[in-house]
């Protein structure tokens, strides 16, 4: 029997039925469901909608229910339910008879979905910091194992000045540890309780919306107005842009280790457990992992735009759009989830060649940088000695040396201020170690920044 048959004469055509349902996927609910069916029954209760016998009884095939499906969730999949919340409401019926038909008093599946959504992303959310932290403590790890390793710094993917290994890894660890506040920050606003705000124009029973939402959970109380209670997906679309922005991270860091570890880079190397080879070509090892990591970003980006796009222009309160809401944001979560994990593998099998990091880090200019300040410190203005080093480098390349490997002749009539041994000024590790500022990439503040995380991570 629908939940509405009073109204109607005929049946729903078949094809529309299979459309309207949304038990396949918003199945995912049913663990928040029963805990709403239960605070609901108990505020019915309260409210003397319901007598406390009936309460307990209620209680008692709620939970029962649960228990029961914890252990064989085939009913569901068995049921022609059009959704999860009149999936319960059937199962109850099959169990207390009559009672059950009580407990959507005062009640609609649109207060009864925006709660339970916001308890299940709750829950969900709690996961994403666990995976976050770990994560963050793999990339810490290897910060700390390559806090001095000699890489070349890029911007324009043109070789620009170097930096370390560590300091790349710590940048990424300062992007993950934003992206664990966002969806904090998502957690905490989404903290206030839609039940009792009924199909839009609120609950016509004395309920105590205040203790309902204490005690499902909700620290900062009922939310304030039905109409947008009922429709706000706020939620849903703050936790799917914190998602893309994950994915936007990870896809980064797949994109530099995929071009360091390419063949002509050839800086970095994936090992066996996340490479694989190719069907015909015995040579290949590829990074495939990465790959996914970056391919699957799209997809989450997706799920953020098909939520905006269902979310706008929608008319004030509750449509079936939003029935909408869920599989593009379950599919963010569950793929930013999977890539968390993963890309944690993948940071903890991953490993610099060193010996190559440093050739590389030997040609194509990086040190131009500390020559200028180099003329600087003997007293030249650093516009000029731009212009100077720069005409330094085009003469290098023509006789094809770097700057350093300069005639000792045309090293002097060049740069006659300097009277520091060049070879020895732009040595690696001078040129790392004079970014010791707060924020820089030589290896004393990289190390002090590992350290500073390892101790952060402790009370995580
Ligand atoms: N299954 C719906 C959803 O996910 C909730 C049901 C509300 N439906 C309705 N016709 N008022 O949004």
């Amino acid at each position: 029997m629908s939940m509405w048959g009073g109204r109607f004469e005929g049946g729903l055509d078949e094809t529309f039925e299979a459309f309207n349902k949304s038990l396949g996927f918003d199945q995912r609910l049913l663990a928040d469901d029963l805990v709403g069916s239960l605070a609901w029954a108990r505020a019915l209760g309260e409210a003397g909608v319901l007598t406390s016998a009936e309460v307990t009884e209620l209680e008692a095939a709620i939970e029962g229910l649960g228990v029961e499906l914890a252990s064989d969730p085939a009913p569901i999949a068995a049921s022609e339910a059009e959704d999860v919340h009149s999936f319960v409401e059937g199962a109850l019926e099959e169990r207390v008879g009559a009672l059950a038909r009580k407990l959507h008093t005062g009640r609609s599946r649109n207060d009864q979905v925006a709660t339970d959504l916001k308890l299940y992303l709750t829950r969900f959310g709690r996961e994403f910091d666990g995976a976050l932290r770990d994560l963050i403590e793999a990339l810490v790890e290897l910060a700390g194992e390559t806090f001095d390793l000699a890489l070349p710094g890029y911007t324009h993917l043109q070789r620009a000045q170097p930096i370390t290994a560590g300091h790349h890894a710590l940048a990424y660890v300062e992007m993950l540890a934003r992206d664990a506040e966002r969806i904090e920050d998502a957690l905490e606003r989404m903290d206030t309780s839609p039940l009792g705000c009924g199909a839009l124009a609120g609950t016509a029973f004395p309920i105590d919306r205040e203790a309902l939402a204490d005690d499902l959970g909700f620290t900062a109380g009922p939310t304030r107005n039905s109409l947008d209670a009922v429709s706000d997906r706020d939620h849903a679309l703050e936790l799917a842009f914190a998602c893309s922005v994950i994915m936007v991270h990870l896809s980064r860091l797949a994109e530099d280790w995929i071009f360091l570890a390419s063949s002509e880079a050839g800086m970095l190397q994936f090992g066996d457990a996340v490479s694989t080879g190719s069907s015909l070509m015995p040579q290949k090892k590829n990074p495939d992992a990465m790959e996914l990591l970056r391919g699957k970003t799209g997809r989450v980006i997706g799920a953020l735009q098909s939520l905006l796009v269902t979310c706008k222009g929608l008319p004030m309160a509750y449509d079936k759009d939003l029935q909408e809401d869920k599989e593009a944001l379950f599919d963010a979560l569950d793929t930013t989830h999977a890539c968390l994990r993963v890309a944690a593998v993948c940071v903890r099998n991953v490993r610099y060649d060193r010996e190559a990091c440093r050739a590389a880090c030997s040609r194509g200019f990086l040190d131009a940088t500390d020559v200028a300040d180099l003329l600087v410190a003997a007293g030249v203005a650093f516009r000029d000695a731009h212009q100077r080093v720069g005409h330094a480098v085009r003469e290098a390349i023509e006789t094809g040396v770097e700057l350093r490997e300069l005639a000792p002749e045309r090293r002097q009539a060049l740069f006659p201020e300097i009277e520091e041994d060049l070879v020895h000024a732009l040595s690696i590790e001078r040129v790392l170690g004079r970014r010791a500022a707060i924020g820089g990439t030589s290896p004393e503040r990289v190390a002090e920044e590992v350290a500073a995380w390892k101790e952060r991570l402790e009370s995580w």
